[in-house]
């Protein structure tokens, strides 16, 4: 079997875990203490993990979050979402065939009394808004429980190996997500008076206006004053043929294998999506030394951060901008992907297809809040905030700045003497929030002499880490707040190297031109495991687009403290490329041969249901005949019948709605109601999963009301 694990990482620690072996399909396999099933499957090559029961369709991970049930595996004769549960020593993981079958039942269980435990406030999410909030409601004295499906804090921060943006003050920018992670999870160590509970999952908010939690296997009431809901948002899906194949997959499940669970998920992937998560993910692959075949954005730009698009384009990633997706292409899994131009109209032009040999297809077509649980809260009257992407999607800085807000308001609400909120937080927080502004010529100096930076940043967006740490004072932003463009002024630079160390879109060069006018020195930021470059090596120097400019030869290669380990490449280049230098070419450009035929953007068989395997004609049929219930759809065909409790399918059938010109006035949208999560029934008889009725035994409030609550 393959070793798919990752062993090197330029920003990750791959640390020693002890080894033991599980079985699938009756083959002993490798696992590593820590890694769920989905994990050490794909450690182990294995990317099927079973059949669809309607008609036997390759099933493989698509969220690797408990969001949908795609990855269901039988593990020990139970059937599990395989990215959620922990294997263990000896478990015997089959593939999911068909539909499970049902734990023989020996009796009926007693209902035991339900333990219900009351909190001052409940935080839903453990994640960076969950987290910042906690943390004023522990400094506040406020009895806090913050609940968390994962096994560890952090949240979608635990998958982040880049460094932040916005400012230092009030966001960690310039710290890599993974070690904001860590400071938060430790600050909230200080308040006694803030619970943890972690592998605990919300299962729904009840008329009563209490909450249950899984807890483990037990089920828990929790009766909150208040609810906080900051968990945070789930991948939108995307239509096209072959969507529901084995390799295409969410850009977050790729972080969470990659950078969580330190598994090497592909060896060459495909992007469909420009905004920040697409390009993000990009990034992290090929800081993994993962091959970015290409980039499709359906848009004429790309809506993330130019910076971020920059830093793929220049490290060699190429990035198809009015492209959408026609296919993932492969039998059992993706073998290839097929993309074209499309046209204003959204449909693609005849002859401009190309495939792309690969063996994944990540879909980072934006996020859905996670909102069931604040709607269910304000319909009950349960008082509730919302906090970070399950209030409004945005970068997690500005979760992080909302959460803190959050977790002061609810102090205040329960009668906290917390002093007035500064006004100026909710700017900075709208701030934090704010979209890209629009993208300028960027100023390359003319100059040709003495040491300065070159600020390779040419679009608004909240970042200003470079500005706190120049010690000369050179670089500022303009206009009134961190969107303004940064700038050079003055001629101060002694060329510290500060400036190129800490910017998180590795945007700034040094120019330094004090040792020879006519071949001076460029140092470049560089933190990539594919290629790994050595003094005396000749690369390729791109500009801020990806443009050659030329092979020069690496005269230092330097890993400082403050560059936090990323490493700074000095190269010799002639003057007239030297201020444009932006970036060193990390992978060679990848195109593969068209497959030369069309497809359809969506076609009648393309998987609308996941789950329940229901495809668009059969939806867009009842649509035509006339139904405007999608209660009824479910009805009739099971579409958001399925394990992911339809949070996958129902934002597609509505577009499905308006593509038939049908108004969303004038379509029923389906009824929601408890639990949002599956669970096995026996847990509310107080039955674990796998353990016999007579067995069972009810855990009391006290038991789990331990650590101050
Ligand atoms: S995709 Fe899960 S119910 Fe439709």
């Amino acid at each position: 079997m393959p070793d798919h694990r990752v062993r090197e990482h330029p920003i990750l620690s791959v640390e020693d875990h002890p080894t033991f072996e599980f079985s699938w399909q009756g083959q002993p396999l490798p696992a590593r203490e820590g890694e769920t099933i989905a994990s050490a499957l794909f450690a182990n090559g294995v990317r099927i993990f079973g059949h669809h029961h309607k008609d036997g369709a390759p099933q493989g991970i698509f969220c690797a979050n408990g969001q949908c049930a795609q990855c269901m595996v039988v593990a020990d004769g139970l059937p599990v979402k395989s990215c959620m549960e922990l294997v263990r020593p000896g478990m015997q993981v089959e593939p999911l065939s068909g539909l499970p079958v049902l734990p023989r039942v020996e009796g009926v269980p007693e209902m035991p009394p339900l333990d219900t435990i009351e909190v001052e406030c409940l935080v839903i999410g453990g994640g960076p808004a969950g987290l910042s909030a906690a943390i004023e409601l522990g400094k506040a004295g406020v009895r806090t429980l913050i609940v968390d499906d994962k096994h560890r804090l952090g949240g979608k921060l635990a998958l982040q190996t880049h460094k932040f943006f916005g400012s230092m003050e009030d966001c960690y920018a310039g710290t890599r997500g993974i070690d904001i992670a860590t400071r938060l999870e430790q600050d909230l160590r200080d308040y006694e008076n803030v619970q943890v509970w972690l592998n605990t999952t919300a299962l729904a908010v009840f008329s009563d206006r209490k909450v249950g939690v899984l807890q483990g296997q037990h089920y828990v009431v929790v009766q909150p004053h208040v609810l906080l809901v900051a968990a945070g948002a789930r991948e939108k899906s995307l239509v096209f043929k072959g969507n529901a194949l084995p390799g295409v997959y969410g850009a977050g499940a790729f972080q969470t294998l990659l950078n969580r669970d330190l598994v090497r998920p592909s060896e060459r992937l495909f992007v469909v999506g420009g905004g920040n998560v697409g390009l993000i993910a990009g990034y992290h692959a090929l800081q993994a030394g993962i091959e970015v075949v290409g980039l499709c954005e359906a848009l004429a730009d790309c809506s993330g951060y130019k910076v971020h698009k920059d830093k793929l384009a220049r490290f060699g990633v190429l990035i198809y901008t009015s492209h959408t997706i026609l296919s993932a292409n492969g039998r059992a899994q993706v073998e290839s992907v097929t993309i074209a131009q499309i046209d204003r109209n959204w449909r693609p032009l005849p002859g401009t297809e190309k495939s792309f040999a690969c063996d994944t297809v990540l879909i980072a077509v934006g996020l859905d809040p996670v909102d069931e649980f604040t709607r269910k809260a304000k319909e009950f009257g349960l008082p509730v905030y919302a906090a970070g992407d399950a209030e409004e999607i945005a970068e997690a800085s500005a979760a992080m700045f909302a959460g803190k807000i959050r977790g002061l308001e609810i102090a205040k609400m329960l009668g906290r003497d917390v002093g007035e909120i500064p006004p100026e937080w909710y700017r900075t927080n709208e701030i934090l929030k704010s979209r890209p502004g629009a993208v300028v010529v960027e100023d390359i100096p003319e100059r040709e002499d003495g040491v300065f930076p070159v600020l390779h940043c040419a679009q608004e967006i909240p970042c200003n880490p470079c500005t706190s740490v120049c010690s000369q004072g050179c670089i500022v932003v303009g206009g009134d707040d961190i969107r303004g463009l940064p700038e050079y002024v003055g001629d101060g630079c002694i060329g510290c190297e500060k400036c190129v160390a800490i910017c998180p879109a590795l945007a700034i060069t040094l120019v330094d031109y004090r040792q020879d006018r006519a071949a001076p020195t460029v140092t470049i930021p560089y933190e990539f495991l594919g290629r790994t470059i050595h003094e005396g090596d000749v690369v390729t120097v791109l500009d801020t687009e990806g443009g050659i400019l030329g092979n020069v030869e690496v005269t230092k290669v330097r890993s400082p403290k403050m560059a936090d380990r990323a490493h700074l490449v000095k190269v010799k280049a002639p003057s007239e490329i030297a201020r444009r230098i932006a970036g060193i070419l990390a992978q060679e450009e990848t195109v593969g041969e068209p497959l030369g035929h069309y497809v359809g953007r969506i076609q009648d068989d393309a998987m609308i249901c996941r789950c329940e395997r229901v495809t668009a004609g059969e939806i867009r049929a009842l649509i035509r005949a006339g139904i405007r219930d999608m209660n009824d759809i479910k009805a009739l065909t099971r579409a958001g019948m399925g394990a992911c409790g339809a949070k996958t399918c129902t934002p597609i059938i509505k577009r499905l709605f308006r593509e038939e010109g049908i108004s969303p006035d004038q379509f029923v949208e389906s009824t929601q109601r408890p639990l949002f999560v599956e669970v096995p029934l026996g847990v509310f008889a107080g039955v674990s999963p796998g353990e016999r009725p007579e067995e069972a035994t009810a855990v009391h409030a006290t038991d789990v009301h331990e650590g101050g609550m």
